[in-house]
């Protein structure tokens, strides 16, 4: 029977929901209906106001009743005595004896170690009792699940699901839920009454695509909003219940009426959206300002034009905060950045690396304007070119040869193409990220996440040929063992292309190993100083271990923003490419060639990469003096001019995503990586200042507040990987 799979919600029983205790009367009229119809669950919480008073109104003995510990900011010694009476008030307010399902609406509590004990202790106790049947979560996407499922196994999981919110019409997903004996119970299935409203509010305007999208479902398929909503959760078979809430008697007799007639045959695939602020009810606040409204329609429509909404991961504004995060940027110079209206300083990404002298650079915008002026190109090559090449050589006296492309990605890809033009292997051990190239994802064809260990989880291999799968095979930094396997199982590694440093320093005869691999294995060496380069010593960093590779390719910083990388090589295998076909126009092109020789004659001026490891080290120190002033467990990693932290802390990601938005209400852009540049010192006590009263907080949050109270952004999930 499909309508004891329905669970009657009574959020609406709260009167700025539409039935006030006002309306009571009204409000037992749907009550009496649903029991006379066979309803037997109802769904209330201590926050819906006015639920208790109906319920203790009704003979609950045959009933099911669930409800909820809302989301509080408690001092942990004020745990103990918060739970009991918030349970003992859910049992004497709704005069009940027993509850059928007990939900946390605060889906951190499980990760928060300190709390998590007392939580369970009571859990425990009062299931011994036979007071409550179920326990368990009440969330708003997979990656809050996935976070709980680590560490508790809930007896049943309530979560949104509706036309619009499909992320969990995942089946493997939830099968394994199921497998996991976890009762399924929707919610949102009217998304808290959007699906159904005949005008929609202004401040959803900025979705009128997707309203309009709804709108042409229902006409094409001549059907009401409710049923359609109703029908879209009946499909799924593997869903135990789901909680409905309605705004009339009307609305019930609907869906009870219907309930049989159940379309499944409707495909609502295309009504997806995977749209944090429309989905998520918590982010909806946001929709009151003004500014956030302009911004993320701004966000939307360039998303909307631009595949991805830009062309480097790393920039994209999902990576930060959209409708928070500046959309595009006016003017950039030293370390700040001028969008329409404000500017900001940038204590971020700094280009995503490329600019260690600042953004706008006089002396190298200087030459390069003249260059413009004289023309960037012709049918003719450039000496500019030339000139490059020779000082590139001089930096790398074991090379002898060079060539130039646009970017790290192509740059990687040429190099690879000539250490098989000499020695004719195809098969590569990887030890880094080398861009976005077929050759470099084709390493997650063998196994889905053979990358994740490198810089970015969750690449995906969609459009990558599988005749690549076996060709590329990563090793582990610091790891020899992890190489040598792979040299030994798979026989005709040609090259190894790796990183020299990212994270972590190389471990002592770490590199002089894999260079003795190679050589003994007749083995191309390639070095992949795209990120490492001209950040701890002028040129790349494998200098200051002494351990010369085959092949180094740099990229990013060494024409202070101006597109150039550079593949230089030793004699002999940069001529065995001679009959390879490598050619394209634009390589040719000489402003980044002008800017690369004034960015290097500037940093040696400069000494720049002595500056900017300077002021990382400082960073790094105030990171580390922060943690232990407000006692948080804090990991730092990078190269000193590349510094980067993490708390050990399940709730790294709300720490960090509370950072970025509170930094960007002081006009500072920020995340847990700092890419230093040399004007960065300048600025560096403004930057303390503002972070050390973040970690305060963050220190606040971790003993009695709540950090979900205080974030109205989507969580930031750094990488590939989705939140949903
Ligand atoms: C080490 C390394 N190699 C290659 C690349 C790819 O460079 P690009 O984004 O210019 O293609 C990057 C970019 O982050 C990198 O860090």
């Amino acid at each position: 029977m499909l309508v004891k799979k329905i669970t009657l919600g009574l959020a609406q029983s709260d009167k700025n929901y539409g039935y006030g205790s006002k309306q009571k009367d009204k409000f037992f009229q749907l009550i009496n209906f649903a029991l006379k119809n066979g309803i037997t669950r109802f769904d209330t919480s201590p926050n819906y106001k006015n639920s208790d008073n109906l319920i203790s109104h009704l003979n609950t003995k045959n009933l099911k009743i669930s409800s909820k510990i809302p989301i509080t900011e408690v001092k942990i010694s004020k745990l103990d005595s918060f739970i009991n009476h918030t349970i003992d008030n859910i049992f004497e307010k709704n005069k009940i004896e027993r509850l059928e399902n007990l939900f946390f609406y605060d889906p951190l509590i499980p990760i928060e170690k300190k709390r998590w004990h007392i939580y369970l202790k009571k859990i425990n106790e009062l299931k011994k009792k036979k007071l409550i049947k179920n326990v368990g979560f009440s969330v708003y996407n997979k990656y809050e699940i996935k976070n709980i499922l680590d560490e508790f196994k809930p007896d049943i999981i309530q979560f949104p699901y509706n036309v619009f919110d499909q992320s969990l019409n995942n089946s493997d997903f939830l099968k394994e839920l199921k497998k996991r004996k976890i009762i399924l119970q929707a919610r949102s299935v009217f998304l808290q009454g959007l699906l159904c409203e005949k005008k929609i509010h202004n401040h959803f305007n900025i979705w009128k695509d997707q309203f309009q999208k709804w709108n042409n479902f229902l006409k094409k398929n001549k059907i009401d909003n409710n049923i359609a909503c109703t029908n879209f959760v009946l499909q799924n078979k593997l869903i135990d219940n789901f909680v409905f809430g309605f705004r009339n008697i009307n609305e019930l007799k609907i869906i009870t009426n219907n309930l049989q007639d159940n379309k499944s045959n409707l495909d609502y695939s295309s009504l997806a959206t995977n749209d944090r602020y429309l989905i998520d009810p918590r982010l909806w606040s946001n929709l009151n300002d003004k500014k956030f409204r302009y911004n993320y329609e701004e966000y939307r429509l360039n998303k909307g034009k631009i595949l991805f909404g830009g062309m480097l991961l790393s920039k994209r504004v999902d990576q930060f905060i959209p409708g928070k995060w500046p959309n595009f940027f006016d003017k950039a110079y030293g370390c700040k950045i001028k969008d329409k209206n404000k500017t900001f300083l940038d204590f971020s990404l700094m280009g995503v690396g490329t600019n260690i002298l600042g953004y706008s650079n006089k002396n190298v915008n200087n030459k390069v304007k003249r260059v413009i002026d004289k023309s960037n190109i012709s049918t003719i090559n450039s000496s500019l070119h030339l000139q490059l090449s020779k000082n590139l050589i001089d930096l790398n006296k074991w090379s002898s040869k060079c060539f130039f492309a646009k970017t790290g990605g192509e740059a990687n890809a040429i190099a690879l193409r000539i250490s098989r033009c000499f020695n004719k292997k195809n098969k590569v051990a990887i030890c880094g990220y080398h861009g976005w190239n077929d050759w470099y994802l084709s390493a997650n064809l063998r196994k889905k996440n053979n990358l994740d260990h490198v810089l970015l989880s969750g690449l995906e291999t969609l459009g990558i040929p599988s005749e690549f799968k076996n060709l590329v095979h990563p090793f582990f930094y610091n790891d020899l063992k992890s190489l040598k396997k792979i040299i030994k199982k798979e026989k005709n590694i040609g090259t190894i292309f790796m990183e020299v440093q990212r994270n972590i320093p190389p471990q002592k005869n770490f590199l002089k190993e894999v260079r003795k691999i190679a050589d003994q294995n007749n083995i191309v060496l390639i070095f992949d100083e795209c990120s490492s380069g001209f950040r701890e010593n002028f040129g790349g960093i494998y200098k200051k271990y002494g351990v010369n590779p085959d092949i180094i390719v740099y990229g990013k910083a060494i024409a202070n923003g101006y597109p150039l990388t550079a593949i230089l090589g030793k004699d002999v295998v940069m001529k065995s490419a001679e009959n390879s076909f490598i050619s394209s126009t634009f390589w040719t092109d000489n402003l980044g060639a002008v800017a690369a020789i004034e960015t290097l004659k500037e940093m040696k001026r400069l000494k720049s990469w002595i500056k900017i490891k300077k002021i990382g080290k400082k960073i790094k120190k105030f990171w580390m003096n922060i943690s232990k002033k407000y006692q948080l467990d804090l990991e730092i990693s990078g190269l000193d001019a590349m510094p980067s932290f993490n708390f050990k802390s399940k709730k790294n990601d709300y720490y960090k995503t509370y950072i970025t938005q509170e930094m960007l209400k002081k006009n500072i852009l920020a995340s847990n990586t700092v890419y230093c540049c040399i004007n960065h010192d300048k600025f560096l006590q403004t930057y303390f200042k503002e972070l050390e009263k973040l970690f305060k907080r963050i220190k606040y949050f971790e003993n009695e507040g709540n950090i979900l109270n205080h974030i109205s952004s989507p969580i930031i999930k750094k990488g590939f990987d989705r939140l949903n």
